[in-house]
């Protein structure tokens, strides 16, 4: 049985004002049994982060980070040692943001995926179309090359002790959620392509998916046999409509 895992992506947002506010409407949530909780606050924030949530059963994840675990000449970046050390169970690779804006190729995204996993965190694989892509039918063609550099080097097993997110990228922040439908079809698709790989692995992996989840539209999203919970964007930075989020998992 998968856990579902409800993770807030809060990218370039907050102040140690924000972060303190949001980090205190947090601990006052209800929140569910059995569903896994995560917030990936920029990572100035990650030890506050820790801190503030001791106790509670939401982890910390770092929103990107180095593709290597050792120490090095590296300016500007984190390892995934760091995040580790500093109290981070996860770290998000791959993000449509990283790819497109900051040029981070799929073999890019396999090397911090590879470096994350040494140093004991999960990684979440983030895979998803764009608008043109979609719309030229290229969905799967997209996802399946995504998911392939890292089924190549690390197999079924691999994605199973990580989290694969399908976010496509024109739900990304834009209001337009896909369905659920459209989006049990992706993680049907996905599903399939690990089975193919080794069936009994494929149905550990937890598949989440991101791009406009809201408190109105989670449960209808979750409800999906193949979405095993929700990487939130926008919505994660309301501590109250986080909290319903993840009791709709
Ligand atoms: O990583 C999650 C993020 O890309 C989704 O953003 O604002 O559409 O929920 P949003």
């Amino acid at each position: 049985m998968r856990r579902p895992l409800v993770a807030g992506n809060w990218k370039m947002h907050g102040s140690r004002q924000s972060v303190d506010a949001l980090l205190n409407g947090l601990v006052e949530q209800e929140w569910p049994e059995g569903v896994e909780l995560m917030i990936a606050p920029p990572a100035l924030y990650i030890d506050r982060c820790v801190g503030r949530l001791q106790g509670s059963p939401l982890s910390v994840g770092g929103q990107t980070c180095a593709t290597q675990a050792e120490p090095g000449a590296l300016t500007g970046e984190i390892s995934p040692a760091q995040l580790r050390d500093a109290g981070c169970g996860y770290v998000l690779v791959g993000h449509s943001e990283r790819r497109t804006l900051f040029g981070e190729s799929d073999a890019v995204v396999c090397k911090k995926f590879a470096a994350a996993l040494a140093c004991g965190l999960r990684p979440v694989l983030c895979v998803g179309e764009s608008q043109a892509e979609r719309d030229a039918g290229q969905t799967a063609d997209v996802v399946a090359r995504q998911l392939q550099v890292i089924l190549d080097a690390f197999g079924v097993g691999g994605l199973a002790e990580g989290v694969v997110a399908y976010e496509p990228v024109w739900a990304i922040g834009t209001g337009l959620t896909a369905s659920p439908e459209q989006a049990q079809d992706v993680h049907a698709m996905i599903r399939a392509r690990l089975a193919m790989l080794d069936d009994a692995q494929a149905q550990d992996v937890r598949i989440v998916y991101g791009g406009s989840v809201k408190a109105d539209n989670a449960e209808a999203l979750f409800s999906m046999p193949d979405i095993d919970g929700g990487l939130i964007g926008g919505a994660s930075l309301n501590a109250e409509e986080f909290g319903a989020i993840a009791r709709a998992a």
